[in-house]
């Protein structure tokens, strides 16, 4: 052969390896709404800087006839490119090539882009769209799985690894996103179970849908597996395109910085009157998060789920921060097993990549009740009192109003190292509300009044007492548990400037081989 000739045949065999299982499977791939493999990767990363691995790999299985039927590339794209110029490894499973299933060689070629991510400190992006385990490879499949599975936990905390679910994902399969740090799906197209229906109806005799089982809206709003749901796989590529914009590329590096023509001294009128005369009246936390961040852009996650605490990434002054927000709109911004765990699993991504937390409290405490307790909320709570303790990114807090009981210790109290702790004029902190102070403290004197309407009079005036002398922020500011009482429309300067004195802040954990967190 010619040296052209030798090129011609490269040539080729590219194109063949871009066509996956064959033009009929990608036809059939875009009948259902869905783009192929290579094409995720491109309209994923920056214009022309996708370059390949292994796109001469076939499997190796001769099971089932298998030897007869090859394809390069194997049933996953993989390689790395930029995202907004940054470093990025990335992998899409191809379901036009045998269901997008899982061989010994697609694991190869998985775990090869890890350990280059891991190399190189980069985060690694991996599109799923499979049939799971390949059938015809029995043992070495489920052996390709754990290959990836450890790898995905020893990247963790290391580099960060986002799973985007736009197809398929079941049994075994789903743990690999499960490990990694953030899951997006696509609405009633990708589903994610560890059995399906057929299953579920042989041993539990109960009829479900793949949608109502693990599609999309189950994920981000029941269960909490995915932390996005989206309408489709563009804005989904967009949107993972923006959470990298956040976040730093590996454990050792400080989160991106982006210059802002925001103000940093912007007052903001209308946070003098945000919160309502009524201490039971709601109002919208996320009001407060846009007003006093960078260009009112939050990029919330999690969004559906837990909606009684807001958890997201934002800037102050071009920084990237972590806010966690109690929403008092959702359950009064009560505390319960979903929102610890949702507040948890942020605070901890954002403390493991540098990222510091800016916390903004308005919570009347944890959520009682037998199924809380049956469910374990002791230990779930625990796990956000563990987050927010064990932190040691710079911590900023705002209490703006209700802040009781065990809730305030939890939430980023200056007993668990909160770096800079404020709170609004309408701060209220206390071991609890006055109704059930009242009750607890005045129920001998309550029951020996025999009147009825004398005894509502009664507690009415010890509940005014109570208020007067306990809802305020000074008994904690004398204390010095917070540190300044603020003006609301000044938040977003005090803020900024919290954060600028914790710039350099150095504070490490004491050295162990791995916490033991409640679990
Ligand atoms: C080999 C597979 C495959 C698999 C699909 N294909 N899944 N090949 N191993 N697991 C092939 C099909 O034979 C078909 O080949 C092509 O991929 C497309 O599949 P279809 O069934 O035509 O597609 P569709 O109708 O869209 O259905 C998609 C599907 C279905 C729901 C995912 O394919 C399916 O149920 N697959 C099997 C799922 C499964 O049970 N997997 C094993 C789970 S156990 P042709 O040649 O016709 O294009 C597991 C354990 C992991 O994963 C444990 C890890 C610890």
């Amino acid at each position: 052969m010619t040296m052209q000739e030798k090129i011609n045949e490269l040539l080729k065999l590219r194109e063949t390896a871009r066509l996956g299982g064959g033009e009929k499977r990608i036809e059939k791939q875009h009948a259902q709404g869905k783009f192929t493999a290579r094409e995720r990767i491109l309209m994923f990363l920056d214009e022309g800087s996708f370059e390949e691995f292994d796109m001469f790999v076939t499997h190796r299985c001769t099971n089932f006839g298998l030897e007869k039927e090859k394809y390069l590339s194997d049933g996953v794209v993989t390689g790395y490119g930029t995202v907004e110029g940054r470093l990025v490894f990335v992998y899409s499973q191809d379901f036009t090539t045998f269901g997008g299933s899982l061989s010994e060689t697609v694991s190869n070629k998985i775990c090869k882009v890890l350990d280059q991510a891991m190399k190189m400190g980069a985060p690694v992006i991996g599109f799923n769209d499979s049939g799971g385990a390949r059938i015809q490879e029995g043992v070495n499949s489920l052996a390709g799985y754990s290959e990836i599975f450890q790898r995905n936990i020893l990247a963790s905390g290391v580099i960060p690894q986002i799973s985007a679910i736009f197809g398929p994902c079941a049994g075994g399969a789903v743990y690999s996103p499960a490990l990694t740090d953030f899951i997006m799906m696509v609405k009633n197209i990708s589903y994610m179970f560890v059995t399906g229906p057929k299953v579920v109806k042989t041993v539990t005799n109960e009829d479900v849908t793949v949608e109502d089982l693990g599609g999309a809206s189950v994920h981000s709003t029941k269960s909490g597996v995915a932390h996005f749901a989206v309408d489709n796989e563009e804005i989904g590529i967009a949107q993972i395109r923006k959470l990298l914009s956040y976040i730093p590329s590996n454990n050792m590096e400080e989160p991106p910085f982006r210059t802002t023509k925001d103000p940093i001294n912007r007052l903001e009128d209308a946070l003098n009157q945000i919160i309502p005369d009524n201490p039971n009246k709601p109002y919208d936390v996320k009001d407060v998060i846009l007003s006093i961040v960078d260009d009112a852009e939050f990029f919330e996650i999690h969004e559906n789920y837990a909606k009684n605490i807001m958890v997201g990434f934002a800037r102050f002054n071009g920084m990237s921060v972590g806010i966690v927000a109690n929403q008092p709109k959702y359950l009064a911004g009560v505390l319960d097993i979903n929102s610890s765990r949702k507040g948890a699993r942020f605070i901890r991504f954002c403390d493991a990549f540098n990222i510091p937390l800016v916390t903004l409290v308005d919570v009347p405490g944890f959520l009682p009740g037998t199924q809380q307790e049956y469910g374990a909320l002791i230990l779930h709570g625990a796990k956000l009192l563990y987050a927010f303790g064990e932190a040691t990114v710079p911590k900023v807090t705002v209490i703006l109003r209700k802040n009781y009981g065990g809730a305030y210790c939890v939430m980023s109290s200056k007993h668990l190292r909160g770096d800079i702790n404020y709170a609004w004029p309408t701060a209220e902190i206390a071991v609890m509300g006055e109704k059930g102070a009242v009750e607890i403290l005045m129920g001998r004197e309550t029951a020996a009044i025999e009147d009825k309407e004398k005894q509502a009079e009664f507690i009415a005036e010890k509940e005014a007492e109570y208020r007067d002398a306990f809802a305020n922020p000074y008994i904690a500011a004398k204390y010095g548990y917070i540190d300044d009482v603020i003006e609301p429309r000044n938040t977003r300067f005090r803020v900024i400037r919290a954060l600028e004195s914790l710039k350099n802040k150095r504070l490490e954990n004491p050295a162990k081989k791995h916490d033991n967190l409640p679990l």
